[in-house]
């Protein structure tokens, strides 16, 4: 047994004598990655000792069952294994909210449903559960998680998004840990990719793999963290992005690649590309010597080419015997992605582990998505709590095309790149999980159209939003409104006066607010994958829910991008989220602290003057001062109810400072009496008696001189307003 094949030795020890075995093909061999489907003779991977092949979206074997995927991949290792030195190649697949492509697997909701439940923990579940799917049918690497930081809703990748601010992507790497488990050398562990090197959700205009245009600080303050959070975490692998920043690409560019990424945040894993990423460099079709040269310089370690491998090892090589790219580079990209296939054991487990192919798609992976679907649903309004519906009694019609429909509920990335209509896959759609919720308690009509509805029914509910895409396919540069199917049948519906329940499945939130007025109830089911069960759990009040907005949802699409702090007045505010009456206590929202990342200067979007961020006091708490009395006389309390009915209401509350910033608050105040407060977003609100206390979270503790921040809560009682407001102990003007 050779050093390298001793699995008793550490790992900087094989890959020493690993490489000291290579030959200069071998070496560039490992750079290159290629899609499966253009790889029409396996063997290929011999001939030119390819260290990597990935299913791109939807790239999947014939037979696209669990047993068909494992044997498509123990081929390929058969084919890598016979070569002088037999490294084995390193898979990769998206598999981005379960193990997406393979029919029959769980799927879970998209990366924005998941920031709604600011629940890292059940995230690093899903995340388990995902690796144990994907092992489960060969690959051991995955293209996830996204951590983009999405800034402008008319983005097609918004889904992908766990939030607009950086804390919730950034806590939620807790998915790393859950796919690498303690340690990758495990059997059900995976490599996670942290995706896309950086600022992919930043763009102007929300143009996918456009260019985000943004000072550094400000490009580090809100798009970086994640990735800080990411590599904290242990991520084995990065990404690089499409997009450009300032104009320049980033495939190409070796200050936030190298100097950024590797030297300052320290990154170990190894660099990868996005699908055919390098041919963005110079603007013009296809790949170029110098393009490969530009993109190995600025940090790439591993180039997803993908299909046109052999064209590609010949200009790596000229570019390589040329000096241009130096054969330290290439060693240390070796060394980067070697260590890797050691760590994962893949010299020793090269094949498929059939121990885990049964886990994929199986009963507990399908609860656990059930409950994230639970917690993802954000309720949005609530009118004379007509949610949650009775089990049993009368009739329940349910109408939208989403209602019964697998594909639409589970969007873009699901067994095809794009997605699509239909019964693509096993699960529960929305509609059957409604008759699972009511059985023989009530009659359900389910009619796609809402033809059939009349006065007879006590409700219903209209399962509408988004058909699948995914990335630049679902840029809406446009109308971000329904569809006119869904207004039709939304108008149908209203027309009997039987109250109107909307069930949103979309990727973002859509330009709703004219509609709204119409509806009883709204629900954000965001994309919530093949379990449509976890929906009607909370519609019939099997939970409670708990979701809480990741992004800010728009008035009307001219407002975007629209993003917290940015001063325009949202119809939902980023953290907002009902819960029913008796709900949940307040909760500090997020329920989890994430890692705390620098804090973006809110008002950093381009359209506004990036405001002075205020330095921190170095106490933890602002401390009364003279300066106090004159920040809190001037300070200005708007205690806004929203909305309201018998038994509760919901209010906005605006803290806008006054000549001075304000570091860190605290706002006080007296109910007039019976209001108790159950549920609250964007502050920590406690109650004493009829003493409320709200306290900002880490992300809206500074209010800028003149500047405003806002939180809400749910009230049960009546709708009662304090006459007094003191901010840090003093007083403040109340309006
Ligand atoms: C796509 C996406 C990226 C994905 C890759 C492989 O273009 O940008 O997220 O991982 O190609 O499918």
């Amino acid at each position: 047994m050779l050093p390298y094949q001793d699995p008793a030795q550490p790992t900087l020890n094989r890959v020493g004598d690993l490489m000291s075995r290579m030959s200069l093909d071998e070496k560039i061999g490992q750079l290159v990655q290629v899609d499966r489907a253009a790889l029409t003779a396996p063997e290929d991977i011999a001939t030119y000792r390819l260290g990597s092949v990935l299913s791109g979206g939807g790239s999947a074997p014939a037979d696209n069952s669990p047993n068909g995927w494992a044997e498509m991949y123990d081929g390929y290792q058969r084919a890598a294994q016979n070569t002088p030195l037999g490294i084995p190649i390193i898979y990769g697949v998206d598999a981005v909210h379960g193990h997406n492509t393979v029919r029959g697997a769980t799927i879970f909701p998209h990366n924005i449903g998941l920031g709604a439940t600011r629940d890292p923990a059940l995230v690093q579940r899903i995340g388990r559960a995902t690796a144990e799917e994907v092992a489960g049918t060969g690959p051991k690497w995955t293209f996830a998680p996204c951590l983009c930081v999405a800034r402008n809703d008319r983005w097609g990748r918004t889904y992908e998004s766990y939030g607009e601010l950086p804390e919730i992507p950034a806590s939620m790497t807790s998915i790393v840990g859950g796919l690498q488990g303690a340690s990758l050398a495990e059997p059900s562990s995976i490599l996670a990719t942290a995706k896309h090197y950086v600022g992919d959700g930043g763009t102007t205009g929300g143009d996918d793999q456009g260019n985000t245009q943004l000072s550094e600080a400000d490009l580090r303050a809100i798009h970086l963290p994640p990735f800080q959070a990411a590599v904290a975490q242990g991520v084995g692998s990065v990404m690089i992005s499409f997009s450009s920043w300032n104009g320049q690409k980033l495939h190409g560019h070796r200050q936030l690649i190298t100097d950024l990424l590797k030297g300052e945040l320290h990154f170990s894993g190894f660099v990868v590309t996005d699908w055919a990423g390098i041919d963005q460099i110079d603007g013009a079709r296809g790949f170029t010597g110098n393009e490969i040269a530009t993109a190995i310089n600025a940090g790439v370690d591993m180039v997803m080419v993908p299909t046109d491998y052999r064209q590609f090892l010949t200009l790596l090589r000229a570019e390589v015997q040329a000096g241009r790219i130096s054969a330290e580079r290439i060693d240390d990209a070796n060394r980067r992605i070697l260590a890797k296939k050691f760590e994962l054991g893949l010299f020793e487990r090269r094949f498929t582990d059939r121990a885990l192919t049964s886990t994929v798609g199986s009963q507990p992976h399908r609860e656990l998505a059930r409950d994230a679907v639970r917690r993802s649903q954000v309720l949005l309004k609530n009118a004379n709590n007509a949610l949650p519906l009775a089990k049993t009694g009368g009739k329940i019609f349910v109408a939208g095309k989403s209602a019964d429909d697998i594909g639409n509920q589970s969007g873009g990335w699901t067994i095809s790149w794009q997605g699509a209509s239909g019964n693509t896959t096993p699960g529960t759609t929305i509609l059957q999980g409604i008759r699972n919720a009511v059985g023989s308690g009530a009659t359900v009509t389910y009619n796609r159209d809402g033809a059939g509805i009349d006065r007879s029914y006590r409700a219903a509910i209209a399962v509408v939003g988004e058909t699948p895409y995914a990335e630049g396919r679902g840029d809406r540069t446009g109308s971000m409104g329904l569809d006119n199917a869904d207004l039709r049948t939304l108008s149908r519906l209203r027309a009997t006066g039987v109250p109107v329940i909307v069930v949103l499945v979309s990727g973002r939130p859509l330009d709703i607010a004219t509609q709204l007025g119409g509806w009883a109830a709204l629900v954000a089911a965001w994309l919530p994958g093949t379990e449509g069960q976890g929906v009607a759990d909370v519609l019939f009040g099997d939970y409670n829910p708990t979701g809480k907005l990741p992004v800010t949802w728009m008035a009307n699409a001219s407002q975007q991008p629209i993003n917290v702090g940015d001063g325009k007045p949202a119809l939902f505010p980023y953290g907002f989220g009902l819960s029913y009456p008796g709900g949940p206590t307040p909760s500090p929202s997020p329920s989890v602290s994430p890692p705390s990342p620098p804090r973006p200067t809110p008002s950093a979007s381009p359209a506004r003057r990036p405001t002075p961020t205020p330095t921190r006091s170095p106490s933890a708490a602002p401390t009364p001062s003279p300066t106090a009395s004159a920040v809190a006389a001037s300070c200005t309390v708007r205690y806004a109810v929203t909305s309201e009915w018998p038994t509760g209401f919901v209010t906005d509350i605006r803290i806008t400072a006054g000549s001075a910033a304000i570091d860190g608050w605290t706002l006080r105040f007296t109910f007039p009496g019976g209001q108790t407060v159950t549920n609250a977003w964007n502050a920590t609100v406690t109650q004493s008696g009829d003493q409320v206390s709200a306290t900002n979270l880490d992300w809206n503790a500074i209010i800028a001189a003149g500047e405003s921040t806002s939180f809400g809560f749910q009230a049960e009682g009546p709708t009662g307003s304090p006459r007094t407001a003191t901010i840090n102990t003093t007083p403040c003007t109340l309006t």
